[in-house]
């Protein structure tokens, strides 16, 4: 917790962050999870989408919809993102299902590309255009 206020607190101001941290709170002060806007790049225009739902009988509620839905639309009014990608570990099928649920479209997995616990996993790159109507990102531009 103690980390999660210094993260936050460090990236309030008004200069914009290369990162944003948010807590998913339901009522007023019970925190569901957490999610983040990461790598943001400014000059093209682009950021990297993280979320966790801490407990597992929290999950399946549609919070990390909700959260993932107010980040999108935040990112593209506030920061004028028009991409953002979700990086998934090869094998985490349920943020994989939730990506595509909400639009994000698979473009590609990155061979070994991230060492866990003694090996190498594959990553796969889910894109969402925030300037496209659908969402949806044209996976042939
Ligand atoms: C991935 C995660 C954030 C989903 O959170 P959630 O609050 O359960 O997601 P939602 O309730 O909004 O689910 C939306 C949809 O995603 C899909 N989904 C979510 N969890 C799923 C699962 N375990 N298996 C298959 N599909 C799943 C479903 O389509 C679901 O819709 P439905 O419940 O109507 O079928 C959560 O499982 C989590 O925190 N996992 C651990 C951390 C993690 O892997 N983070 C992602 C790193 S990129």
């Amino acid at each position: 917790m103690a980390e999660i206020r210094r993260k936050i607190g460090s990236q309030a101001g008004p200069s914009l962050a290369p990162e944003y941290n948010f807590v998913i709170v339901e009522g007023s002060d019970d925190i569901l999870g957490e999610c983040s806007l990461h790598a943001v790049d400014y000059r093209n225009r682009v950021g990297q989408i993280g979320i966790c739902i801490w407990k597992e009988q929290d999950r399946r509620h549609g919070h990390a919809s909700d959260a993932v839905g107010q980040l999108l639309a935040w990112a593209r009014g506030c920061l004028g993102l028009q991409r953002i990608e979700a990086w998934v570990n090869d094998g985490n099928q349920a943020s994989a299902a939730l990506f595509v649920r909400l639009g994000f479209v698979h473009e590609g997995t990155l061979s070994r590309r991230y060492f866990a616990l003694g090996r190498w996993h594959a990553v796969r790159v889910y894109g969402y255009l925030t300037t496209s109507p659908s969402g949806f990102a044209a996976v042939s531009e």
